[in-house]
């Protein structure tokens, strides 16, 4: 990748440039989408080359929606649906051994992330991951309500989403962070509340099906608070003590918890006591990758979630924090090594897998969410995308 140039100038006022980095921040994730959709976690990052995630791409695509990018959203959502009906056996027959109390093991569910062109990919994985399953149903239906759409163009997928998440929702399956294999996880929970609650108001599925939709949605709703919660705010799997950021994405931009409620007011302040240092936030206290740093994307979803609970000022201090990561390139990393809880544990990574992703789609997708949120960003006046040589 060579230099783009996406100057700062030292007197420019700070809103304005993140809006800049914001609306450049689209044009890179345009100009990095495959041609069939998908979009790549990080172009050159070793271990993420190649592939796009679920989780990643649905949040992704959930900010190029909100900022106005209708049809790169729109894309990412057809390569969802075109994976999942490439492997609609494969969810037939998860689902039949379902129903018949003989559940098939971990190593036959769906994959995390897929390659542009839609394979499984020869590098192994942490695989068994459900939250993208219902992150991308989330934000379909999302983008569609944002944009006046017509959902059936993505209906095979929601359906067939539909029927894997409630076939293996109660599952216990790797994280957001693609550990911790052996727990359910809250922040998993919320996606797949908010997916099969989009699901059953989409209007595609066959009532019968939308029915058991809100039925899943309801019974993951009622675990999630029943064993989800500590001490008054979300936990980080269930039974946990402890928090974890992704927790703040189930308020917002999720909108499985309100954030007003006392359960959300809780679990943003127990979010922001334990992972928030300067604004710049831990995914959880015990993380040891690259050290355990601090992640922009995190700021962001910490950022929105005070959003809906009002707190717009700290919103845009969370934003600033997140912006004020980007390098002089114009790109946006993973983490920072700033603040790191586990120093020692920096190194090991550097040498695996080489410096932290830079740039990370995700991390520009949520600065780029909060931003239209917060109003720094105008949806309409994102600009078209610029020439390729200038970003990358
Ligand atoms: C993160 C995942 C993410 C993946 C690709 C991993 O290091 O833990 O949340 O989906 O990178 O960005």
């Amino acid at each position: 990748m060579t230099t783009p140039a996406t100057p700062v100038h030292p007197d420019e006022h700070p809103e304005a440039a993140i809006a800049r980095l914001a609306a450049d921040s689209v044009a890179l994730i345009e100009r990095l989408q495959h041609a069939g959709g998908a979009y790549p976690a990080s172009p050159t990052f070793s271990a993420y080359a190649g592939y796009s995630w679920f989780r990643d791409g649905a949040f992704i695509a959930d900010g190029m929606s909100a900022a106005g990018a209708i049809d790169s959203a729109s894309r990412f959502f057809d390569w969802c649906g075109r994976m999942l009906l490439q492997r609609r056996d494969t969810i037939a027959e998860i689902v039949a051994a379902e129903a018949a109390g003989t559940p098939l093991p971990d190593e036959r569910m769906l994959a995390t992330r897929f390659t542009f062109d839609g394979a499984e990919g020869d590098d192994d994985w942490w695989d068994f991951q459900t939250d993208g399953y219902g992150t991308w149903v989330w934000a379909v239906v999302a983008h569609a309500e944002r944009h006046g759409l017509d959902l059936d163009r993505w209906a095979t997928g929601i359906r067939l989403s539909t029927e894997y998440l409630l076939a293996t929702w109660r599952r216990p399956c790797y994280d957001w962070w693609e550990e911790h294999s052996q727990h359910v996880h809250v922040s998993t929970l919320g996606c797949v509340v908010a997916g099969l609650e989009a699901a059953a108001r989409s209007r595609v599925l066959e009532p019968p099906l939308a029915a058991r939709a809100l039925g899943g949605a309801a019974a993951a709703r009622t675990l999630l608070l029943a064993e989800g919660v500590h001490d008054g705010h979300l936990a980080k799997w269930l039974g946990s003590t402890e928090v974890d950021a992704s927790l703040a994405a189930v308020i917002a931009p999720l909108g499985v918890v309100d954030a007003r409620s006392p359960l959300g007011l809780a679990s943003i302040r127990a979010v922001e006591a334990a992972l928030s240092v300067g604004g710049g936030v831990h995914r959880y206290l015990a993380d040891t990758f690259y050290g355990g740093g601090q992640w922009p994307l995190l700021s962001c979803m910490l950022g929105l979630a005070h959003a809906a609970a009002g707190h717009r000022a700290h919103a845009l201090e969370l934003l600033r924090w997140a912006a004020g990561t980007v390098t002089a390139e114009g790109w946006l990393p993973e983490q920072v090594p700033d603040h790191l809880l586990a120093p020692e544990r920096r190194q090991e990574w550097l040498d695996r897998w080489g410096t932290v992703a830079t740039p990370l789609l995700w991390s520009h997708a949520m600065v780029v969410r909060l931003a239209v949120e917060l109003g720094v960003l105008e949806p309409l006046s994102v600009l078209p995308a610029r020439d390729p040589k200038a970003i990358l």
